[in-house]
Parts: C-alpha cells; sequence; structure tokens
C-alpha cells in the first residue's frame, strides 16, 4: 500500500501548520513557487531540494524529509502475528479508507473499529469466522469512517457503540479511564483531538502470545505523515506526542489511511517528530 501523504503533501501541510508563505517555502527549497507548486501535487523530485532549509522553517525534520525522498515505506506487517484482527479497506472514487475488525478467538466476540465506506466486507468476514459483533468503536465521525455505520447498526442493534462525539448518547460515549474487555483482550482509549474535534485513539492489549499493543488511530498519525489538522494543528501534533508516540515502541498502529506502521518507525521517520 502506498503512503498516504507523499513528500509533497507533507510539505504543504507544514507549511500550513507552521503559516509559512509559498514563497518562502519555495525559497528555502531552492525552488521556484511553481516548481514547489507541482511539488506539492506530485511529490516527485525531480531538481534538488534543500532539505535542510526547508526542514527548518517548516519545522520537519530534515534527515526525514531525506529518508522520505528515498521512497521509505513502513516494513510490511504480518497481521497473523495478532492472531484476529483483520483489516478493510474500501473505495469511494479512487479515495479509500480503512477499518478494522478485532475479535477473541476463544469467545468468538468481535469488535469493529470504525465502518469504511461499505459494510459487505465486514459482514462476510463475520460470518465466514462466525464472530458475533459487540461492539463497534468510532475514531472520528468524518463520513469516511462511519459511512457503513447506518447499516451495521441495523444488522447487529444490540452491537454497543463507542465514540467520543459529545452529540452521542451519553451511554454510547468513551468515559475517562473505561476499559472495555473482548473475551481476554482489553481496550482502553485515549482523546486525541486535532483532525476532528472528536477525534479518539483506542489501545488494545493482552493480545495471545504477548504480541504488542495495537493502536486503532483514526487520522490523528499517518506512516510517515499525519491528518490535516483542519485549523488545530498544534493540538493535532501535540496529541500525537503525548498520547501515541509515548506507547511503547512495537505498538502497532492502524491507521485511517495508508499503511499499517509502529511508532518505533514514525519516531524514527515521520518528519512532523
Ligand atoms: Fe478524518
Amino acid at each position: 500500500m502506498n503512503l498516504e501523504d507523499h513528500l509533497g503533501d507533507i510539505v504543504r501541510k507544514a507549511g500550513l501548520m507552521n503559516n509559512v508563505s509559498p514563497a518562502a517555502a519555495a525559497s528555502a527549497a531552492g525552488l521556484s513557487e511553481n516548481e514547489l507548486a507541482a511539488f506539492h501535487e506530485s511529490g516527485q523530485v525531480t531538481k534538488k531540494i534543500n532539505f535542510n532549509a526547508l526542514g527548518k522553517i517548516l519545522d520537519l525534520a530534515p534527515q526525514k524529509l531525506e529518508t522520505l525522498a528515498q521512497g521509505w515505506l513502513p516494513t510490511k506487517k504480518d497481521l497473523s502475528r495478532w492472531h484476529a484482527i483483520r483489516s478493510f479497506t474500501t473505495t469511494d472514487e479512487g479515495f479509500s479508507v480503512n477499518c478494522y475488525l478485532v475479535w477473541d478467538e476463544a469467545t468468538r466476540e468481535a469488535a469493529l473499529f470504525d465502518t469504511g465506506l461499505d459494510a459487505q466486507p465486514i459482514l462476510d468476514c463475520l460470518a465466514a469466522e462466525k464472530l458475533s459483533l459487540r461492539h463497534i468503536f468510532i475514531t472520528h465521525s468524518h463520513y469516511d469512517h462511519v459511512e457503513a455505520l447506518p447499516k451495521l447498526r441495523a444488522t447487529f442493534p444490540a452491537a454497543q457503540l463507542h465514540s467520543s462525539s459529545p452529540k452521542a448518547p451519553v451511554n454510547q460515549r468513551n468515559k475517562t479511564g473505561e476499559v472495555v474487555t473482548l473475551g481476554s483482550l482489553r481496550i482502553a482509549h485515549r482523546e486525541t483531538p486535532g483532525h476532528a474535534d472528536d477525534g479518539v485513539t483506542y489501545v488494545i492489549e493482552h493480545w495471545p502470545k504477548e504480541a504488542p499493543p495495537v493502536a486503532i488511530v483514526g487520522d490523528t498519525i499517518f506512516a510517515g505523515s499525519m491528518g490535516n489538522g483542519n485549523g488545530a494543528w498544534d493540538l493535532a501534533k501535540q496529541k500525537v506526542r503525548i498520547e501515541i508516540l509515548s506507547l511503547s515502541a512495537a505498538t502497532l498502529l492502524c491507521p485511517g489511511h495508508g499503511p499499517l506502521t509502529t511508532v518505533g518507525e514514525e519516531q524514527a521517520c515521520n518528519p512532523f517528530f
């Protein structure tokens, strides 16, 4: 799977985040404004870019920009290590979003994290694995993450809904310190607003054979990048640093877009941090 954001997206986002004008960014990079605009669009490096000066002005780590320019991708993850996680990528006119199904192998109880755009692959997996859907956790209420929710709720009316949306009924809202059990698994949450007001990250622990924790992060962080700050860039970045990069290095990060990664890989290669 390709990265959600190419280098041009990252540079464009960092310009917005830090209020750096295209003229200033272009000058630091050693590009014309037209060349910078083309780079924002394609992410392709066609001319030597001064990543050192560009990184300094945009508050991005220059050596990590170089790493991305050389084609960095997180290592491919083998989900069988966790026994019972499945990821689903659904698309709409070329736009794609990830959601994740987790279950306890002994009880066959399942929890879904976001719904994506289409319920069918989830319904197929639940049937094939003979699972009962007990919980639906929402990372944030942007449409691509919840589009299939009405269909899933109609099919599984007893599944408990969890979100940090202030618009949700009180009995569906995440509570401070709450831990949901799913067989032997434990699901906690950390509030991660920024990209979305109701952004929340779910951390799943107690996996069989001591597999590392799994964090379902929504659009808080992507492999090599982060979600759009939507006007709250400082908060978005702070929440990644405090709530996500503080997890153990081996923690598997499952983003709403783009490939799986780990805390350790993002500490080493994400230019925003
Ligand atoms: Fe989003």
